[in-house]
């Protein structure tokens, strides 16, 4: 790679130089100006990667320079440095694109760190920029065919993606995907179908946990007439009905054992032979599994056989939980307030910088779905312009403390008071319309009213 090419623009000699002597001892070239007029002629010449800017100068305050420059080079990235406790001027630098900030006095190490910081933003915004153009593609099948395309830019998530295109590439290696409930692990395998060759054919998708344990095998081999109790005519099953497209088995980790030595055999022959026949039919069929069980610790154990995970774990994603990449919650926030608002008709809304707040230190162990369906019934809810935090019916587990639990349960109930009396204002007193947006029974909901001395006129 190139050396990063590095402009300090500083009207101080003493820091120029300091700079200068300290930065060229790492891999990076780097070069200097007193004046921006000086600083804007470099950049002119030199394709810079970042710059360092004292925001106080005398022919051009630092600010002035940023807009400049950002205008002129937009590629450039931007490090000010500020007087101490300067704040008003940190936020107006970094509302004007700057990437980071350091004030004076600062350490030597501390510019290394900013600058290995802000490089690392600038190849993840690049690896971001890239995967766009590829998702771009699939984006509008994806959210046509499964409600929603994939988003986040978190690290994690880009991971994700890089790993989506490559393996999609590899026409018929399987694939394994784990990952918590909710965590978007069909959304991936419908990605990988729709960026893969195979994307003209239909997507088959099957649960493992919804097959009656006697039917596993007819299921997913067919069976020909006759050949058990109750096969009154010839079947075809998974494996063929897939054929040339992809087959997307979930919980895979529910396969029973016999099960698991067919399927490794189905991956290694290419070929399967119906129930009760005796003549081999060759499949060409790309095998997307997942799981949300920890299938390394369910080999160990014994649950899993060790030789099919070590077939599946060649081509393996893990989403990891939205709590572990919270920097997607807000971003996933208003993607689904703005596929809601369209669908349940409502205007634009805004949101309240507390929700942000509180869904952030909001544990998710539904991850996105449990978002995407609490950001739905708060969208619903919501009778003003403005979503709030109790549109979305959960605690706030930051000001609940265990020292005051009698509290905590007021508060609690208030808010389920609260959800029950807008869900019942939201569907015009109908009970039964009421339960099923609030995901309870409808006897529970009866329970509740006359608990919470609800009533409907
Ligand atoms: N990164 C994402 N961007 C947008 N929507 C997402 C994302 N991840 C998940 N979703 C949405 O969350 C919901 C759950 O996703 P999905 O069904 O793929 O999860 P899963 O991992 O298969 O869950 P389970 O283990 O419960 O089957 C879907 O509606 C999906 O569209
Ligand atoms: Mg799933």
């Amino acid at each position: 790679m190139d050396k990063l090419k590095i402009l300090v623009l500083d009207d101080e000699k003493r820091y120029r130089d300091t700079l200068k002597e300290y930065l060229s001892d790492f891999e990076y070239e780097v070069y200097s100006a007193e004046l921006p007029s000086v600083a804007f002629k470099i950049a002119d010449k030199i394709n810079i990667d970042i710059a360092i800017i004292d925001i106080r100068m005398p022919e051009m305050d630092g600010i002035a320079v940023l807009k400049k420059l950002k205008d002129q080079f937009p590629n450039i990235e931007v490090i000010m440095i500020t007087g101490h406790g300067d704040m008003n001027s940190v936020i107006e630098a970094l509302r004007h694109g700057a990437s980071d900030y350091l004030t004076k006095p600062f350490r030597l190490p501390e510019i290394q760190a900013a600058i290995r910081r802000t490089k690392r933003f600038v190849e993840l915004q690049n690896r971001f920029n890239s995967l766009q153009n590829q998702f771009s593609l699939i984006s509008t099948e994806l959210k046509e065919k499964f409600g929603s395309e994939i988003i986040g830019n978190s690290p994690e998530i880009i991971k994700v993606k890089e790993l989506i295109c490559r393996f999609a590439k590899t026409d018929n290696s399987a694939i394994l995907i784990t990952g918590e409930s909710g965590t978007g692990k069909e959304l991936v395998a419908r990605g990988i179908h729709l960026l893969s060759s195979r994307k003209h054919n239909y997507f088959c998708a099957v649960n493992c946990n919804a097959v009656p344990e006697n039917l596993f095998e007819s299921e997913f081999f067919g069976h020909i007439k006759g050949s058990f109790t109750g096969a009154k005519e010839d079947r075809i099953g998974w494996f063929e009905q897939a054929n040339k497209s992809t087959l997307f088995i979930d919980e895979i980790g529910e396969l029973p054992n016999h099960l698991q030595v067919k399927l490794l055999r189905v991956l290694d022959d290419k070929k399967i032979r119906r129930i009760g026949s005796n003549k081999d039919i060759p499949i060409d069929v790309r095998i997307i599994t997942a799981t949300n069980k920890d299938i390394e610790l369910e080999t160990k154990k014994g649950n899993f056989r060790n030789d099919l995970y070590h077939r599946l774990n060649t081509f393996m994603i893990n989403i990891p939980p939205l709590r572990e990449r919270k920097e997607d919650i807000p971003i996933l926030l208003e993607y689904f307030v703005s596929i809601f608002s369209q669908s349940i008709g409502k205007r634009c809304l805004s949101i309240s910088p507390e929700v942000y707040a509180r869904l952030n230190s909001y544990p998710f162990t539904g991850n996105v779905r449990e978002l995407k369906n609490i950001t739905e019934r708060a969208l619903i809810l919501c009778d003003s312009t403005t979503l709030l935090p109790e549109h979305f019916m959960i605690s706030d587990i930051n000001k609940t403390t265990q020292t005051e639990p009698e509290r905590r349960i007021f508060d609690l109930e208030q808010i389920e008071k609260n959800t029950i009396i807008s869900a019942l204002k939201a569907t015009n007193n109908n009970k039964t319309h009421a339960a099923k947006l609030l995901n309870i029974s409808w006897q529970l909901l009866h329970r509740k009213m006359r608990k919470f001395k609800i009533e409907i006129k």
